[in-house]
């Protein structure tokens, strides 16, 4: 596929994907949903040799400020539910993708643009990040996951208040609230992203997938999440990587993970 919407950069096994359309503050429309399902269930989806993604906003005013409103008009409630489905089902391709998505949210970050950086494993802030969840100014609700994401991550104190009243959160309360793991300084959001990959790149690689996929587990109500971490426990002590880890450790020096 040739991305249009997406500048992806791939250095030393890090990919940085820039959403880039910052004339619309980065609106997600269809191309550029489209695009992103392509990128993380086609084209990155299973590489071993990756460590992992940096998903940020072209420019300095935004991470992304939502899904397009400019294509909500014509929706009707079939249109609309599809439209939700598609979305959700991209950022579960996200949530559950074998190698860490680290979101750099350089700036507003507001209905489906907090949605997306939910959808990630790891979120760091610019200290002028902001988060929300304003549809309901639309009359419209969040569609793609908002509405259960921040309640796992904030609480549902605080997050029906900000569902209900579409108010947003400063990078400071985003990071006392538990949403984001780091605030940092504007500019340093994607170098804080890639040193954490860097950190769990060192990690066994088949460990992290089986993390991610054990707390997946949790969220999913269709799934005992105790018993997801007992079968991967399982799968890990059978890998190369175990014995490779604790070898290491036994012998005091660096493990060599192969990912296998
Ligand atoms: N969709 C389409 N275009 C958008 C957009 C969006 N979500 N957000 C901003 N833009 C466009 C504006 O229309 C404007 O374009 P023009 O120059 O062509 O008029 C351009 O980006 C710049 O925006 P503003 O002039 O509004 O910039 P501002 O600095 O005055 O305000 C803002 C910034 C507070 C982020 C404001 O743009 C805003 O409130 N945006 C909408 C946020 C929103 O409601 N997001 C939720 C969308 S619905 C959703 O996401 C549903 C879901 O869960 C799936």
């Amino acid at each position: 596929m040739t991305y249009k919407d997406l500048d992806i950069r791939e250095n030393n096994g890090i990919v940085t994907l820039t959403i880039s359309r910052e004339k619309a503050l980065n609106a997600l429309n269809t191309p550029t949903m489209l695009e992103l399902r392509h990128f993380f269930t086609e084209d990155a989806a299973g590489r071993s040799d990756l460590k992992g993604v940096v998903l940020t906003g072209a420019g300095e005013k935004a991470f992304v400020a939502g899904a397009d409103i400019k294509e909500f008009l014509g929706l009707d409630a079939e249109s609309g539910q599809a439209l939700a489905q598609r979305g959700q089902d991209v950022f579960f391709a996200i949530e559950r993708f074998h190698r860490p998505v680290v979101a750099a949210v350089n700036g507003f970050a507001l209905g489906g643009g907090c949605e997306l950086a939910m959808a990630c494993h790891l979120r760091v802030a610019s200290e002028k990040a902001r988060f929300g969840q304003p549809e309901v100014n639309l009359g419209i609700i969040p569609g793609y996951g908002g509405t259960q994401r921040l309640i796992q991550y904030i609480g549902k104190t605080k997050a029906v208040e900000l569902l209900l009243t579409g108010d947003m959160l400063s990078a400071a309360d985003a990071l006392r609230l538990g949403l984001v793991n780091y605030v940092v300084e504007p500019g340093a959001e994607v170098e804080k992203a890639v040193e954490l990959i860097e950190k769990i790149a060192a990690k066994g690689p088949i460990a992290v997938a089986k993390v991610i996929d054990a707390v997946n587990a949790y969220f999913q109500y269709d799934l005992d999440g105790f018993a997801r971490e007992v079968a991967n426990f399982g799968q890990t002590t059978a890998t190369e990587d175990f014995r490779e880890g604790a070898s290491a450790f036994i012998e005091k020096r660096t493990a060599n993970f192969q990912g296998r």
